[in-house]
């Protein structure tokens, strides 16, 4: 296991100054920036698109990790992966065929994560944990920043460590929707590496970012 990386969620920032609060984040600590897309269909909130993710790309070097709550959404993933995309990350629910998605992000070179929602079975990676880079496990339902820990993933979270740890590849667990302080110290008990934080990271504004980053390593 990799020690955690922190991923803020744009989603949470001020969306008038989005390139400063990205420079903000990344001095400030974050190792990936998490960018959340909705379409207003797959979830009941519509947030921003590739062309965000295209102006924001020249203001830090971090890594995009962008987690796409679209529907179907295969004829986005060209799109994302030009606009700067790192790892690309999709619901399993989110088109006809999921293991066809992961091979096309796959073969646009860029890491491809799969996300599985708090009503969805850790067994629904059986046959896609050897193709990925990243399993998202949410501990929300998706589509709004703000909501509240689902305490009973922690025990998802435990099984797909163990899961990630049978396939001998190294696998990020990130663990995405209520985290904080106290939340985020259980998902990393129970066998997360990456941690997406909107609410506890931004809330203070610029001046808290650092601190609250920390807070989230539990240093
Ligand atoms: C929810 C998003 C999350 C969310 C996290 O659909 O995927 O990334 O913005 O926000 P907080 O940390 O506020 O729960
Ligand atoms: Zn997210």
């Amino acid at each position: 296991m990799q020690p955690v990386r922190i991923a803020p969620s744009i989603l949470s920032a001020d969306f008038a100054r989005l390139g400063e609060e990205v420079r903000a984040i990344d001095a400030a600590g974050a190792d990936w920036i998490h960018i959340d897309v909705m379409d207003g269909h797959f979830v009941p909130n519509i947030s921003m698109g590739p062309a965000i993710v295209k102006a924001i790309r020249p203001h830090t070097t971090k890594p995009f990790d962008v987690h796409l709550m679209i529907a179907p959404v295969d004829a986005y993933l060209d799109a994302f992966a030009e606009a700067g995309a790192d790892t690309i990350t999709v619901h399993t629910e989110a088109g006809p065929h999921i293991h066809r998605t992961l091979q096309r992000i796959k073969g646009l070179g860029k890491r491809a994560g799969v996300v599985i929602c708090p009503g969805t079975p850790a067994k629904m990676l059986d046959y896609l944990i050897d193709m990925v880079d990243l399993v998202l496990v949410m501990s929300v339902n998706p589509g709004f920043g703000g909501q509240s820990f689902i305490e009973s993933q922690l025990g998802k979270i435990a099984a797909v460590r163990k899961m990630i740890d049978r396939s001998g590849r190294a696998i990020d667990l990130e663990v995405d929707g209520g985290v904080d302080a106290d939340s985020a110290r259980r998902c990393i008990e129970a066998g997360a590496d990456a941690l997406v934080a909107g609410t506890s990271v931004f809330r203070d504004g610029p001046d808290g970012y650092a601190a609250n980053i920390r807070r989230l390593r539990g240093e």
